[in-house]
């Protein structure tokens, strides 16, 4: 069975293939000359399902898609949809850090959250897609810390571990973190939708 991946991540596709089922076959669809679609959506969910309808339209294929970004409910939910490119358009992962710490300086409230969530369409009509998202929380160092990951994982801190995400190995991360637990989800209703 072979999907498209609405997303021209490599590593995206890597995280999502080792949990899919083994005779899912996932392809990235810039592999297949799509392009990204503009995300007119105000929730992940609504841009996910851009994502994935984009790429299902433009393959003729299923289409896998994911939305994620980091929450901060003091700061109403920002960065939220807005995550990659909150310091502005061309922002690096440092800008976006440092204009976070930056918005939550005397902050009473540091908690904050990665949100994920995955959309599968059997085709761009399909009217029943399925979903799945999760939450992983944390609290905003004061301090960035850590060499893994990716975007603000240095300054998403797990009280429980007493870590940062940047601090986990990718295991370790993938083990908990939003975006694992949202494919383990996914993993399991595809398992059922498409049982051989
Ligand atoms: P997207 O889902 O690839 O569009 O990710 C949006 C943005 O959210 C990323 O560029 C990161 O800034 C942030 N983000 C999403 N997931 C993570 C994560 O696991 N760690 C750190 N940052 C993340």
């Amino acid at each position: 069975m072979k999907f498209v991946l609405a997303s021209g991540n490599q590593h995206k596709a890597e995280e999502i293939g080792v949990l899919l089922p083994a005779h899912f076959e996932l392809v990235l669809q810039k592999d297949l000359g799509v392009e990204s679609p503009i995300e007119t959506g105000t929730t992940f969910i609504e841009n996910a399902i851009i994502k994935a309808k984009h790429a299902s339209l433009a393959t003729g294929l299923p289409a896998i898609a994911d939305d994620s970004g980091l929450c901060v409910p003091f700061l109403s939910g920002d960065p939220g949809i807005y995550s990659a490119r909150y310091a502005g358009r061309e922002a690096t992962d440092i800008d976006n850090l440092l204009k976070l710490r930056s918005a939550l300086e005397g902050a009473s409230d540091r908690r904050a959250f990665f949100y994920c969530v995955l959309v599968h369409m059997e085709a761009a009509e399909d009217p029943t897609p399925i979903i799945t998202e999760a939450r992983w929380e944390g609290e905003i160092a004061h301090e960035p810390s850590g060499d893994h990951g990716f975007g603000y994982d240095p300054i998403l801190r797990i009280p429980s571990l007493g870590k940062t995400a940047a601090e986990l190995s990718s295991e370790q991360k993938n083990s908990i973190s939003h975006r694992g637990q949202a494919l383990a989800a996914l993993s399991g209703l595809l398992s059922d939708r498409y049982a051989t």
